[in-house]
């Protein structure tokens, strides 16, 4: 697979990506209060054989051996989530030192090493406490928000510049609130509406809070949006596929480019948002960047029997697919690069997740073969690297994930790492994928220093 590397920009972000929940561990420790994904995962029948994060990759006391396999990938960039509830305990309220600590250290030896830190403030770990009181349906969770972004960038923003306000809040509404089967594992329409307007004001305040706290940040939000096509061209099929779109794509899109919450998707849910004077522009402002998580894409046919947007997924027969049994397609990625910049004109765009979960054969020499995730990963970067010849603006690419790591509601099943972990010993193992992506990363850094 040739990768036209010669279209990506000197300066490109070559990243891995990890968020804290799913690799910190030490839940209990230094001040750390539970999340909602401490409750849900304690919860049984909630995960895969009742996996946890109380221990996953043990990052929080392995995270200088960590910085070094970054080192040997050769990758220039990370991406990694600040745990609300080691910040801010309470979700409002005092500031735990400890907490904050151990992301300036990390943020210290990180750009020690030359790699730069992307920082996310909310991957799906809310403090407990907040949910207590409500959780996202109600306002007062975006404003602590707020005050808990200015706090990290107040204590990190003299050496980060690259932040993320929230990842995927698709998944936090939809999935949390409406299907049920993430943190907090509700199935409510109404309160999934209302945390999607909460979630995306949150998105509005902190980016203001961040800005307010250090001159120099570059703000954006990671999205995970995904193609769609209608199953038939019936009519019915062609709007269930069109409600799709406004659910997973255009709901997350439209209010941060200030153009309001789109009317179709309104009349859909036929849930009033619960919207204050002031806010559109809140949320609509400026980006300095769009963050794009893909991972596969969607085939709908029309279902009224369904929760909104009353469609069905259909499968499609001999297509790949990975051990999530997500179709594998990667004209995917390219097609949404190049809708986000057609439609959206984003001054930049990263790949802030991509990748791919197989079993893994650990060899009798310790090795780990995975030629499908390495064929995955050449296949990806070959589109995103078409989208960026065709006039994306793309400025990096983060290859999910750095680690094996505890995969949500799959627990620990599900192995999406550029390098392996042992659970039971927490050693790390760089898989073939991961050599093949330190190779990528080293052919075009070479191009671009001879190029300079
Ligand atoms: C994304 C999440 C990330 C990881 C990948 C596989 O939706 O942002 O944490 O679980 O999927």
């Amino acid at each position: 697979m040739t990768i036209d590397l010669a279209a990506l920009p000197h300066d490109f972000l070559w990243g891995t990506a990890t968020s804290a929940y799913q690799i910190e561990g030490a839940v209990a420790e230094d001040g750390r209060s539970p999340s909602i994904w401490d409750t849900f995962s304690h919860t049984p029948g909630r995960i895969a054989n009742d996996d946890h994060g109380d221990v996953a990759c043990d990052h929080y006391h392995r995270w200088r051996e960590d910085i070094a396999l970054m080192r040997r990938l050769g990758t220039n960039a990370y991406r990694l989530s600040i745990a609300w509830p080691r910040v801010v305990p309470g979700g409002d309220g005092p500031v735990n030192a400890k907490g904050l600590a151990f992301y300036d250290e990390l943020i210290d030896a990180l750009l020690e090493a030359d790699i730069t830190p992307s920082v996310t403030l909310y991957h799906w770990d809310l403090p407990q406490a907040l949910q207590d009181r409500g959780g996202w349906p109600e306002r007062e969770t975006a404003e602590h928000f707020a005050a808990y972004a200015a706090v990290v960038a107040e204590r990190l923003g003299d050496r980060v510049t690259h932040w993320t306000t929230l990842n995927e809040p698709l998944c936090s509404a939809w999935i949390g609130h409406l299907e049920g089967t993430m943190a907090p594992g509700w199935t409510d329409l109404t309160a999934a509406v209302r945390a999607s307007y909460h979630l995306l004001l949150a998105h509005g305040l902190g980016m203001q809070a961040i800005r307010a706290a250090t001159p120099h940040a570059q703000v954006g939000i990671v999205n995970n949006l995904s193609t769609i096509h209608a199953a038939t061209d019936r009519p019915e099929d062609l709007a269930a596929a069109r409600r799709m779109d406004g659910h997973t794509n255009r709901w997350w899109l439209d209010p941060v480019h200030g153009r309001g919450f789109p009317e179709d998707m309104r009349e859909v849910y036929r849930v009033d948002l619960p919207e204050q004077p002031g806010d559109a522009a809140v949320i609509g402002g400026r980006l300095d960047w769009l963050g794009l998580n893909y991972y596969f894409p969607q085939t709908v046919a029309d279902d009224p029997t369904a929760p909104a947007p009353f469609v069905r997924d259909v499968r499609r027969d001999g297509v790949p697919r990975t051990g999530m049994d997500w179709e594998i397609d990667a004209s995917g990625i390219e097609e949404l690069l190049l809708r986000l910049t057609s439609e959206y004109g984003p001054r930049r765009l990263y790949v802030t997740e991509n990748g791919s979960s197989f079993p893994d054969v650990v060899r009798p020499d310790g090795t780990i073969d995975d030629p499908e995730r390495r064929a995955y990963l050449e296949g990806h970067l070959a589109a995103c690297a078409s989208a960026a010849r065709k006039g994306a603006p793309l400025a990096g690419y983060f290859a999910w994930s750095l680690l094996d790591n505890f995969e949500w509601a799959y627990g620990y099943d599900k192995r999406f790492g550029l390098v392996h972990v042992d659970y039971a010993t927490q050693v790390r193992t760089i898989k073939g994928s991961g050599h093949r992506y330190a190779e990528i990363v080293r052919d075009h850094q070479g191009r671009a220093r001879k190029a300079a």
